[in-house]
């Protein structure tokens, strides 16, 4: 069992205390070691000074059978080439045209929460991410079952990255633990991709630019080449696996911490109503919604929703004093470091005034790292900000809000970390 237990137990709380044990330290998961990088020197050794000796490894490998291999699992020249023709897709001005999107659906999603009224926001929002993906991945589907295959394949999505990447999951294959283990069914990928191939063939028809994600994907090309239908289908794939848990769960957070904060609810009132004089939120904004993302910094700080993330050593190579060989496992927690007392003064504290406002986007990389770093950078952390701070604004600009009930909300510590409810009042917001 190794260090399986405590990991299963309270994974948080574990590989906090891991960083008294130096730079880099040995555990094992059942009978596999595994070594856990705890200092922000080591992690940026890791993923950007040494990161031509690493893979994703294994969980990552578990997940490209059920899920495809896209950007998040591709390795090697493949993710290279790759993530050159996606880039485009996440530049500025695409952003900008997205931008439109979300602030729509965040409205439309937030507009029913009547003041007075109690919600658990947590299905909402998930709604909301869900939909926003959608729209901005395909402007224009009109393709009879894609909302039915996509809803099919979450589920078999959820089964496979609880599978792959909770780290005694993914050793249930070797270490027989868990009863309830059963493979993942590949139908429901089958389905989705048959329906986004179908999708494909219309754009191609008339290679016509939607302004959404999908068209930049089929225009996208370079020396290289361009992308096959088969691997469109699969960066798709990976834009649902990589984009809707992770910005729901943040959105979450924010709401939840926003809610019970007085004070600082009231500076993104102030903020809100100086900025958008009770106009819609929109791109141009952003720069000025200095509180709002320093709130949202802070959220991602101490909420960073992947707080496990895991390397493979494709060569010997060194870390920290410590010689890997090719095959070791390596995990580093976005979350311990963000919380090492080291590296942030009184890090359990929500203060979203230990971000500068001028440098709160420019956050540093290596002690900050809900998206990652390094080449394997979370290419959407764009995208994230943009919908995280149209949408905390809709929800926030009309009503104040306010916690319900006295459970308190709790942690869950799955292939994201994410609140496990989120009951909310809204309020009419004095005038
Ligand atoms: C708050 C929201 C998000 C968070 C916290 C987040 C976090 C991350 C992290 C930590 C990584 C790096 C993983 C690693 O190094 O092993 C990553 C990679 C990635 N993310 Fe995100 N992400 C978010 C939103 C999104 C969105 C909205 C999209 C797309 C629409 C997206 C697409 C991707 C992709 C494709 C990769 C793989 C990039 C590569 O390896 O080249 N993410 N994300």
């Amino acid at each position: 069992m190794g260090h399986a237990a405590p990991l299963r137990r309270d994974p948080l709380r574990f590989l906090c205390g891991l960083r008294q044990r130096g730079p880099v330290t040995k555990i094992y998961i059942g009978p596999r070691p595994v070594h856990v990088v705890n200092s922000p020197d080591q992690v940026r050794e890791l993923l950007t000074v040494q990161a031509r000796s690493f893979d994703k490894g294994a969980m990552f490998d578990a997940l490209r059978v059920p899920l495809g291999d896209g950007l998040i699992t591709a390795v090697g020249e493949r993710h290279l080439c790759h993530r050159r023709l996606v880039q485009p897709a996440f530049h500025h001005e695409r952003i900008a045209r997205y931008a439109r999107t979300m602030a729509e659906r965040s409205l439309a999603r937030s507009a029913d929460w009547a003041p007075g009224t109690t919600r658990d926001l947590v299905p909402d929002i998930h709604r909301l991410t869900l939909d926003v993906l959608l729209r901005t991945l395909f402007a224009d589907p009109h393709e009879p079952g894609l909302d039915a295959a996509v809803k099919d394949w979450l589920t078999v999505k959820y089964h496979s990255m609880r599978l792959a990447l909770s780290p005694l999951h993914a050793w249930a294959e070797r270490v027989p633990l868990l009863p309830g283990w059963r493979p993942p069914d590949a139908g429901p990928l089958r389905r989705l991709v048959d329906v986004q191939l179908r999708i494909i063939a219309n754009y191609r028809a008339d290679g016509r630019d939607r302004g959404d994600l999908l068209s930049m994907l089929l225009l996208a090309g370079g020396p290289e080449g361009a992308l096959t239908d088969a691997e469109v289908t699969d960066e798709l794939i990976t834009m649902f696996l990589a984009g809707t848990g992770t910005v729901s769960a943040s959105l979450a957070w924010a709401l939840h911490e926003i809610s019970r904060r007085p004070d600082v609810q009231r500076r993104i009132h102030d903020e809100l109503d100086t900025v958008l004089a009770g106009r819609p939120p929109a791109f141009e904004d952003l720069p000025a919604l200095v509180h709002t993302r320093q709130v949202l910094t802070e959220v991602l700080r101490l909420h960073p929703p992947s707080w496990l993330l895991m390397r493979r050593a494709v060569r010997p190579v060194t870390l920290g004093g410590v010689r890997l060989d090719p095959g070791d496992e390596v995990f580093f927690s976005p979350y311990a470091l963000h919380r090492d007392p080291h590296l942030y003064e009184d890090p359990e504290v929500f203060d979203p005034d230990r971000w500068p406002a001028d440098a709160a986007a420019k956050a540093p990389r290596h002690t900050f790292l809900p998206f990652g770093a390094g080449s394997r950078l979370c290419i959407g952390e764009d995208y994230a900000w943009t919908e995280l701070t149209l949408a905390v604004a809709a929800f926030t600009a009309g009503r104040r809000l306010e916690p319900a009930g006295t459970a308190p909300v709790r942690a869950l510590v799955g292939t994201v970390l994410r609140p496990d409810r989120l009951p909310l009042t809204a309020r009419p917001r004095p005038s």
